[in-house]
């Protein structure tokens, strides 16, 4: 049996491999040609070309929010990576699967992956809830007496649970993620600027400038289209030119963590105390997240030192131990 975990990411598919380690990191996305449905490019080169293409490629993200939304093209997509990392069709068959879905993840999205495993030809799957899986990518020990917190920041999905290896206390999944960053800083350079820029570049400065430290003196010249001329032009941002959306992203994140803490009772809550939020997930890699989020709920943040990998490391630990997998994965 050849054991992997996935983590189907709305930004970028994850898979560990027992024995291998992290065997792929790509983005979760596919181009396609319009019309004909004819695939053009996947992972790392379909994003190459987002908008970059003429109007007849489109590039598709079969993940949105953390949900399959087409999954013909997540099984394409989902096979090309696997062929990518050595497992042919008939080796899939010989595979067990752990899948991170979102917390509280509901039948229907276990169906879909069901089936998507189905058209991967895999042979058995599992599923865990992204907590758990954050958690142990960050090795913490869980059990049953000793509750975490995790705050796991996606592209298109935000995880925020206290939980034991009893289960979910509270828990939620929200569709919140670094894409809305990056949608807001493209209207936000609109605004301010007159300047219309692609998402590969309002990405890039949510990477590179955005800091949640006020006095962040970072900034960087982007290239976009002049909103009244047309014509192409330059512009130099910094990170208080665009501290607005992200402060704004960030403030949703509180409020729901705050949500969830303020929902937990009074002996897990002093456990959650002492230990403070473990926070993860691609988002979490924003400057001064952890400051802010720590200043702002009045609690302390272990920032996870592979942000954007825990959960799929966490995945490959689980995979690895029956016992664990037998405890936390979800009955289906
Ligand atoms: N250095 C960075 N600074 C800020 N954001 C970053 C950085 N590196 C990656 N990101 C953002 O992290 C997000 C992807 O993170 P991650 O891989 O954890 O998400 P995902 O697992 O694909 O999505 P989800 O969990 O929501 O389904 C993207 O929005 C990406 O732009
Ligand atoms: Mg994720």
């Amino acid at each position: 049996m050849i054991k992997l975990a996935i983590d189907l990411g709305s930004s970028v598919t994850k898979i560990f491999k027992i024995g291998s380690g992290v065997v792929l990191a790509e983005p979760s996305c596919v181009a396609v040609a319009a019309g004909s449905n004819t695939v053009k490019a996947i992972g790392e080169d379909a994003k190459r070309l987002i908008g970059k293409t003429a109007e007849f490629t489109t590039i598709v993200f079969p993940v949105f929010e953390a949900d399959i939304v087409n999954e013909g093209m997540a099984a394409i997509m989902l096979s090309y990576f696997l062929k990518k990392v050595g497992i042919s069709p008939s080796q899939a068959k010989r595979c067990e699967v752990l899948f991170g879905v979102p917390c509280g993840a509901q039948d229907e999205l276990l169906d879909k992956y069901s089936r998507l495993a189905d058209a991967c030809r895999i042979g058995a799957v599992n599923f865990v809830e992204v907590p758990f899986l954050a958690a142990f990518g960050q090795n913490l020990s869980l059990s049953e007496t000793n509750p975490s917190f995790i705050i796991d920041i996606g592209g298109g999905s935000t995880n925020i649970a206290a939980f034991s290896l009893d289960g979910v206390i509270a828990g939620i999944s929200l569709n919140l993620g670094g894409g809305n960053i990056d949608s807001q800083i493209i209207d936000h350079v609109a605004d301010s600027f007159n300047l219309k820029i692609g998402l590969l570049t309002s990405e890039k400065l949510k990477m590179t400038v955005a800091s949640l430290y006020t006095n962040d003196k970072e900034s960087m010249v982007i290239n976009g289209r002049d909103i009244t001329t047309g014509r192409p032009r330059s512009v130099a941002v910094s990170s208080a030119d665009i501290y607005e959306p992200v402060k704004v992203f960030a403030d949703k994140v509180v409020e729901y963590a705050g949500l969830i803490l303020s929902k937990l009772p009074a002996e897990v809550s002093a456990a959650i105390w002492h230990s403070g939020i473990y926070l993860s997930g691609g988002g979490a890699k924003i400057i001064g997240m952890d400051d802010y989020l720590s200043r702002a709920l009045q609690m302390d943040i272990n920032l996870s030192d592979e942000p954007q990998m825990a959960v799929i490391l966490g995945g490959g630990r689980t995979i690895g131990y029956d016992d664990i997998l037998e405890t936390i994965r979800i009955d289906y």
